[in-house]
C-alpha cells in the first residue's frame, strides 16, 4: 500500500501498543454472547467458542452465554461487567440483543443498535447508502405482487434474489430466467417477510474490514475471494478448503485504495462503531466497485475474513479480538445507539 493511502497503515502497530498497556483485570467478568436464534446459529458457535478460546488465552475472564439455550433476560442476573457479542444475523447482529444491553447498563462489543438494525436490513442499508451517494447494485423489493416480467426489465439477468435479513448466502438465488424468478422469491420468502431482488454483478468478490468509529474509522486490507465456480455459497463460505483468499489482493494500489475508501463511507454512512465488513463486488467490464452489504458482527470462525485482513495489518487472532473487547472500555456500549 502506498503512502498516500490515507487508511489504515499504522492500526495494526496502534493495537499493540494499546495492548501492551491493557490490563485485562480491568475487564472484569465477561460473557461471550454465542449460538442463538438465527439462521446463522451453527456460525456463531464456531465464532464464539474461537472469541472465548482467545479471551481465556489472555487471562481474561470469560464466559459463555448461548441466548439460544438461555433467555437473553437472564443476562440481567449474571454478574458480568461487559459483553463480546458473536452472534450473527437476526437477535444478534441486528440491535435487539444491542437494545436489551443498553437497558442493562452493559457495554459490548461492536455497533449500536440504530446501526445494527440498519445494517441487518439489506434494503434500508442501500436507501443509506444511496442517500450518500455511494455505489450498489440496482434493486427493488419483491412481493408475492410483484410483476416478474418488469423486475427482469428493471434490473437485467442474471439477477440475485435474496433475503433482507439473512447472512450466510440463506436463501440466496441466482436468477437466470424469468422463470426461476418466483420459486426464487418462494425459497427467499420462507426465511424472511422482506425480500431483495438485485442487479447482479458479474466480477471480482470483495470484503473490506472497517475499524474504529466516525472520522477516526480505518479499513483494513482488501480481501478478494475466489470461490470454486464464482459460486460463494454457504459451503464455500465455511466449510471448503477450495475457495481461495488473497490479501494482499494483488490490484494495483489505486485499486485497492477506491474499495477501501467505497467500504470505509459505506460503514461511516450507516455509523458503525468497532468493528464491521463490507462485502463488495468489482464489475469485470467497468471496474466499477458495488457495495453489497455491511456486516456489524463480523464471523471469527477459522475461515473468517476480518482475521485474516487484521493478520496482514500485523494483528494475531487473540489480539483482534482482546481489542474489539477492549473497545467497550472506551465509552462504547453505553447509553449510545
Ligand atoms: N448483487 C449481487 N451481484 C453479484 N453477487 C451477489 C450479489 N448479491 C449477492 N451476491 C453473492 O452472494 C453472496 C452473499 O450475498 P450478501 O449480499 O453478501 O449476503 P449475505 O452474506 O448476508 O448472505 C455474495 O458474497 C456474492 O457472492
Ligand atoms: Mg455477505
Amino acid at each position: 500500500m502506498s503512502n498516500s493511502n490515507p487508511i489504515a497503515n499504522s492500526w495494526g502497530e496502534r493495537v499493540k501498543s494499546e495492548l501492551a498497556q491493557l490490563d485485562v483485570k480491568t475487564l472484569g467478568s465477561v460473557g461471550v454472547l454465542l449460538g442463538g436464534r438465527s439462521g446463522e446459529r451453527e456460525i456463531s458457535l464456531m465464532s464464539g467458542n474461537g472469541v472465548l478460546e482467545a479471551l481465556l488465552s489472555k487471562g481474561v475472564d470469560a464466559h459463555a452465554f448461548d441466548p439460544g439455550l438461555r433467555s437473553p433476560t437472564e443476562l440481567a442476573s449474571e454478574k458480568f461487567d461487559r459483553i463480546f457479542i458473536s452472534l450473527h444475523g437476526r437477535y444478534g447482529e441486528d440491535g435487539t440483543i444491542q437494545g436489551l444491553l443498553e437497558l442493562l447498563n452493559l457495554p459490548y462489543t461492536g455497533s449500536g443498535v440504530l446501526a445494527s438494525a440498519l445494517s441487518i436490513d439489506k434494503i434500508a442499508t442501500k436507501q443509506i447508502w444511496l442517500s450518500n451517494g455511494l455505489s450498489t447494485p440496482d434493486f427493488e423489493e419483491l412481493t408475492s405482487s410483484s410483476d416478474w416480467d418488469s423486475v427482469v426489465e428493471h434490473l437485467g439477468l442474471p439477477l440475485i434474489v435474496k433475503p433482507a435479513h439473512e447472512g450466510s448466502s440463506l436463501g440466496l438465488t441466482k436468477v437466470k430466467s424469468v422463470e426461476e424468478l418466483p420459486a426464487a422469491y418462494q425459497l427467499a420468502a420462507g426465511l424472511d417477510k422482506k425480500v431483495i431482488a438485485e442487479t447482479c454483478i458479474i466480477g471480482d468478490e470483495l470484503t473490506c474490514p472497517l475499524v474504529g468509529q466516525g472520522n477516526s474509522a480505518e479499513a483494513l486490507p482488501v480481501i478478494k475471494i475466489i470461490p470454486p465456480q464464482a459460486n460463494y455459497d454457504f459451503h464455500h463460505k465455511y466449510f471448503s478448503n477450495e475457495t481461495e483468499y488473497l490479501c494482499p489482493t494483488g490490484y494495483l494500489d489505486n485499486v485497492n485504495i477506491a474499495i477501501q475508501e467505497l467500504a470505509l463511507a459505506s460503514y461511516r454512512a450507516l455509523g458503525c462503531r468497532t468493528w464491521g465488513r463490507a462485502d463488495v463486488m468489482l464489475d469485470q467490464k467497468t471496474g466499477k466497485p458495488y457495495l453489497l452489504e455491511m456486516n456489524t458482527s463480523p464471523g471469527m470462525t477459522s475461515h473468517s475474513l476480518v482475521p485474516m485482513a487484521a493478520k496482514a495489518a500485523g494483528v494475531e487472532y487473540a489480539d483482534l479480538v482482546l481489542w474489539v473487547l477492549s473497545q467497550t472500555l472506551l465509552g462504547a456500549g453505553s447509553a449510545s445507539i
